[in-house]
């Protein structure tokens, strides 16, 4: 797992890289990650993407809640990207992708065909914050993909391209988008999904914080994962406790290991094993 932390050399960097890279492409195809939508992305990605069609991929959609997943395209939709939902790891929903392309891109190919250019492939480059799934998606786009093509002349030294088919390359690098830690939720939920460091962050604390969410909008998920019963305003620590009971989560002496189901409840969150759950939604 890709854990970062971001220093403003950092930025300036990553910035720098993706305002050279976005000369050469038509498309900027944006990986969200669908349990964070708001936090995982960085909207200086509009500024710096301006004049370039736009496609929003709602990637680790597996893991998200099937229904927030529908308000987040409709959000993305409405906002005039193009957007889908997808699970890079598995391969699912991307079939749909080069429909989206040519769609995205049509005034593009519209304009190519007047001046006479003919079957000229959109060259695209995959953005999105560390961990969303970049890699895992250009590797499972690029499975299918026939040939990675060498520099071309006239493109920087060095940039290779995948060609995908005959309408469509892929930047093989893609733009690494700093996170925007605009407000402390925006921390405690790229932490939750496991993007920020575990040495930074107290897992008590998020474990806390998680089960206090869990218990307002996903009543019954912990009582059905961990065989514990939640009585009414339970105190969130209270909780941690009875699964440290039902987990057999004990220091010496009988003492309940609180970090230990702190970990356990956490890691179970991020892998789906409490249930299909998105921690924002649109307009918060
Ligand atoms: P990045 O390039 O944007 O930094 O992300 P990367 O592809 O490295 O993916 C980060 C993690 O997210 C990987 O897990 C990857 O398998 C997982 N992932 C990517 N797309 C999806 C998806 O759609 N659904 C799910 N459930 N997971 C996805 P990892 O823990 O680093 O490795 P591994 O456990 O897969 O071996």
């Amino acid at each position: 797992m890709a854990n970062y932390q971001w220093y403003p050399g950092h930025m300036t960097k990553a910035k720098r890289m993706m305002q050279e890279d976005i000369k050469l492409i038509d498309l900027v195809i944006e990986l969200v990650d669908a349990r964070v939508p708001f936090s995982s992305r960085n909207p200086d990605i509009d500024e710096l993407g301006k004049n370039k069609s736009r496609i929003i991929l709602l990637n680790k959609s597996d893991l998200a809640d099937t229904e927030k997943n529908r308000l987040w395209m409709s959000h993305f939709a409405s906002k005039g990207f193009h957007v889908l939902e997808i699970n890079a790891k598995a391969g699912a929903g991307m079939k749909a992708i080069q429909g989206v392309v040519q769609e995205a891109c049509k005034e593009k190919i519209e304009r190519d065909r007047r001046r006479g250019i003919l079957n000229r492939p959109v060259r695209a480059m995959v953005v999105g914050i560390p961990n969303v799934g970049k890699s895992t998606f250009i590797n499972s786009y690029a499975k299918r993909a026939c040939t990675r093509t060498g520099n071309k002349p006239g493109v920087t030294k060095g940039k290779q391209w995948i060609r995908l088919n005959k309408k469509l390359e892929l930047l093989d690098t893609p733009g690494i988008l700093w996170p925007k830690f605009e407000d402390q939720t925006v921390g405690l939920h790229l932490a939750m999904i496991g993007s920020i460091n575990d040495e930074l962050v107290h897992i008590d604390e998020l474990a806390y914080e998680l089960v206090k969410f869990l218990c307002g909008e996903y009543p019954g998920a912990l009582e059905s994962r961990y065989g514990i019963t939640i009585p009414d305003k339970q105190d969130a620590y209270e909780i941690i406790r009875a699964v440290c009971v039902s987990r057999k989560c004990y220091l010496k002496g009988e003492e309940p290991d609180i970090m230990k189901a702190s970990s356990m409840i956490v890691d179970d969150f991020r892998n789906g094993r409490i249930g299909k759950i998105t921690l924002e939604i649109p307009g918060e």
